[in-house]
């Protein structure tokens, strides 16, 4: 199994948004039960919460099922757990990286090498953050595969 987790501030938006819109990737080609994909937060501000109401509109639109989905911050076991560790943004990567005194940073990436995936708690845009999304799987999934294999 593969397994990627895709972190992001609060894990009620960008996150999760990436989670179900992956794993529905996945799916699609076929691969899904060659992956574990989850999601979580930096932070501890929305332990708990569900998906932000317009990440569910962008999931709801697609008829991707995120039922059950609460936020969470990352953990010690996950960073153990998880092969891909992927942050939204600059900030996330950074804190990601210094978890434990950079003790796991070399499973540590952002989604996108020269800029931060458009934040919607900001931007009010969650299609443009859906489109910065969908248009960097097929280059994620050609990285994982060729690093890992689909065992
Ligand atoms: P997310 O969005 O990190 O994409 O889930 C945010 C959620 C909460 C806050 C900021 C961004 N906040 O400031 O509480």
């Amino acid at each position: 199994m593969i397994k990627v987790l895709f972190v992001c501030l609060g894990n009620i938006c960008r996150s999760p948004m990436a989670e179900f819109l992956f794993k529905d990737y996945l799916d699609k080609l076929g691969v899904l039960d060659k992956f574990v994909i989850e999601s979580r937060g930096t932070s501890n501000w929305e332990e708990g919460n569900p998906v932000y109401p317009g990440t569910k509109e962008i999931l709801d639109k697609y008829n991707i099922d995120y039922s059950g989905k609460t936020s969470m911050q990352i953990t010690d076991e996950d960073f153990i757990e998880f092969d891909y560790i992927i942050g939204m943004d600059h900030k996330n990567v950074r804190n990601l990286k210094d978890f434990r005194n950079g003790k796991y940073r070399h499973k540590v990436f952002q989604y996108l090498e020269d800029r931060d995936v458009l934040d919607p708690w900001y931007t009010k845009d969650f299609e443009a953050t859906h489109d910065d999304l969908v248009s960097n799987f097929d280059l994620w999934y050609e990285k994982i595969v060729s690093e890992k294999g689909l065992k």
